[in-house]
C-alpha cells in the first residue's frame, strides 16, 4: 500500500514554502498526501520561533502525536525548522520528547532524503542541526500549493539583528540566489501556467549585497550585475507571469530605484508591506532598526509620489522594553499619519539570546495588552475607512479558489492584496477576471463578476 506523509506548518511564508519543497522530496519518495496527521506514516512539524506563542503551538501539536507513534509501528515524526536552530529546544526535545524520529534545523534541509533514510533504517532518535548553512541548494523538488500562484524565495538569512529578533539566528546570515536561477524558475512556473509570483525573503531590498558570504549572489562581482530593482525588472519581462508581489521590505534599503519600479514595472503590484515596528525614534534606534520616524515617513511619500495608489502595509510591535506612554502615542499618530491599508500587530514577546531579552525595563504583560488594543482600534477604524472606499469600484483578482468563510463562494485578492469574494462558476479558478465591488466591510470585500 502507499505510505501516506502530513505536513504542519507554523511561522511566516518562508517555512510555508520549505514545507513545498520537504513535501516534494516525500512525493519522489513514492509517498502521498493526508489529511490526517494522525493516520499518516510520515509526519514533518515545519516549526517557527518569532514569538513565545509559536514554541508553545509547537509542543503542543507534537504532544499529541505521541500515541499515535506509540500505537502505529513505523510510523515517522520529524521535527524541522527554526525553532530546531536553539539549543534550549533540542535539550527539552531530547528530555521530554526522546520518541521523536527526526530532528534537523533549516540550514540542512536539502540534506532531508538522506536524513529520513537514515533516521527510518536506524530506528533511534537522529537530530542532525547545522549552526550555518553552506552554499545554497538548487533544483530542488517542490508540491507547491497552487498552479497558478507561487512563492519564490530570492534568498535565505537576514544580516540585520534586530534586538528583539531570532531570525538572524534560527536563519543565520543573509545569502542572495543567482538571478538566473530565480529567472529560471519563475519561466518555468509561467509555462505551467502559474500568473501570481511573490517573492520572499527577510529582507528582499539588500537582494544581491551580502557579497561576503560563500555560495550566495553578489551584484557588485557576478554577473549580471542586478540588485532588487534590476531582478524585478527582469522577471517583469517573463511572458505569462501577470502579478507579482514580494515581502518582506526593510525600509531602510528601500532605493529610490525600487520605489521607480512601482510607478514603471508593467506586473508589479502596486502594494507593499513595510514593516515600520514603532512609531518613536528613541525605540527604533533600541531595536537596530537603523532608521528614524521621518525617514520612515520620508519613504512613504516617496512611494506615494511614484504610485499614488499604492496600498501600504506594516508590522508593529506593541510594548517593547522601555516603551513609555509616549513612545507609543507616537506608534499611534504614526498609523494616523500613515493610514495602513492593513497592519500585522504584534505584543513584544521576550526571545532567549536576543540583546532586547536581556534588558531589565520590560513593560509589564497588562500594560502591553492595553496599548495592543488601543492599536487595534485605531487600526481597525481606519481600515474601515479604507474598506468602504472599495464600494462600486472594479478590482481585477486573479480568482484562487473557494471562499474560506463559504465554500459555495470563490475567492481571490485585489491588486492591492484585498480578500475579495464572489459568486462564480469554479471553472473561473485560475483566471484573472474583473469584478464589481457590491459590498465592502471593514475585514470583507464582495464583488460581482462582470462581462
Ligand atoms: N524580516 C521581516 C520580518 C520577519 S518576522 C522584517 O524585518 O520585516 C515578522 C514580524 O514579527 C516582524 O516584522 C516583527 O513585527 C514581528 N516580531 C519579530 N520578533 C518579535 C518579537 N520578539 N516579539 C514580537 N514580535 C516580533
Ligand atoms: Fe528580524 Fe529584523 Fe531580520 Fe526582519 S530584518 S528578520 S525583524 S532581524
Ligand atoms: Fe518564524 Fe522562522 Fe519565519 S522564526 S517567522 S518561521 S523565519
Amino acid at each position: 500500500m502507499n505510505k501516506t506523509y502530513h505536513i504542519i506548518t507554523f511561522g511566516c511564508q518562508m517555512n510555508e514554502r520549505d514545507s513545498e519543497t520537504l513535501a516534494g522530496f516525500l512525493e519522489e519518495m513514492g509517498y502521498t498526501y493526508t489529511e490526517d496527521p494522525k493516520t499518516a506514516d510520515a509526519v514533518i512539524i515545519n516549526t517557527c520561533s518569532v514569538r513565545e506563542n509559536a514554541d508553545k503551538k509547537f509542543f503542543g501539536v507534537l504532544g499529541q502525536l505521541k500515541n499515535p507513534h506509540e500505537q502505529r509501528p513505523g510510523m515517522m515524526v520529524c521535527v524541522c525548522g527554526c525553532m530546531m536552530q536553539q539549543q534550549r529546544i533540542i535539550d527539552t526535545l531530547k528530555a521530554k520528547y526522546s520518541w521523536v524520529d527526526l530532528v534537523f534545523g533549516t540550514h540542512n534541509m536539502s540534506e532531508f532524503p538522506r536524513l529520513f533514510q537514515n533516521a527510518s533504517e536506524q530506528k533511534a532518535h537522529l537530530v542532525d542541526v547545522w549552526q550555518d548553512g553552506k552554499a545554497l541548494a538548487e533544483g530542488l523538488p517542490a508540491r507547491r500549493a497552487y498552479s497558478y500562484k507561487a512563492f519564490v524565495n530570492i534568498m535565505q538569512g537576514c544580516n540585520n539583528f534586530c534586538s528583539y529578533c531570532i531570525v538572524p539566528y534560527t536563519r543565520g546570515r543573509e545569502r542572495s540566489r543567482h538571478p538566473e536561477a530565480i529567472l529560471n524558475e519563475i519561466r518555468r512556473l509561467a509555462a505551467e501556467g502559474c500568473k501570481e509570483i511573490m517573492l520572499l525573503g527577510q529582507n528582499v531590498n539588500s537582494y544581491g549585497r551580502a557579497g561576503q558570504i560563500e555560495g550566495g549572489y553578489c551584484f557588485e562581482k557576478d554577473e549580471p550585475h542586478w540588485d532588487f530593482a534590476g531582478l524585478l525588472r527582469a522577471i517583469d519581462q517573463i511572458e505569462g507571469i501577470e502579478r507579482v508581489r514580494f515581502m518582506t521590505s526593510h525600509p531602510k534599503d528601500l532605493s529610490d530605484d525600487l520605489i521607480a519600479c512601482f510607478g514603471d514595472l508593467k506586473h508589479l503590484c502596486r502594494q507593499i508591506h513595510l514593516p515600520v515596528q514603532a512609531g518613536s525614534s528613541k525605540v527604533l534606534k533600541e531595536m537596530n532598526r537603523v532608521y528614524d520616524r521621518q525617514q520612515y515617513l520620508e519613504r512613504v511619500r516617496a512611494l506615494r509620489a511614484a504610485c499614488p495608489s499604492i496600498a501600504i502595509s506594516t508590522d508593529i510591535i506593541v510594548g517593547f522594553p522601555g516603551e513609555t506612554e509616549e513612545d507609543f502615542e507616537e506608534t499611534l499618530s504614526l498609523v494616523e499619519e500613515v493610514r495602513y491599508d492593513s497592519a500585522f500587530t504584534f505584543i513584544y514577546s521576550v526571545r532567549e539570546g536576543t540583546p532586547a531579552a536581556a534588558r531589565e525595563d520590560q513593560v509589564p504583560e497588562e500594560v502591553k495588552h492595553r496599548r495592543f488594543n488601543r492599536l487595534l482600534e485605531t487600526m481597525h477604524r481606519i481600515q474601515e475607512e479604507k474598506s468602504l472606499q472599495y464600494q462600486d469600484t472594479v478590482q481585477r483578482i486573479l480568482i484562487e479558489g473557494f471562499s474560506k468563510t463559504d465554500d459555495t463562494m470563490l475567492t481571490g485578492h485585489t491588486e492591492s492584496g484585498r480578500v475579495v469574494d464572489l459568486p462564480g462558476d469554479p471553472s473561473l479558478i485560475g483566471q484573472m477576471v474583473d469584478v464589481k465591488i457590491v459590498k465592502a466591510q471593514t475585514f470583507s470585500l464582495y464583488g460581482k463578476l462582470l462581462g
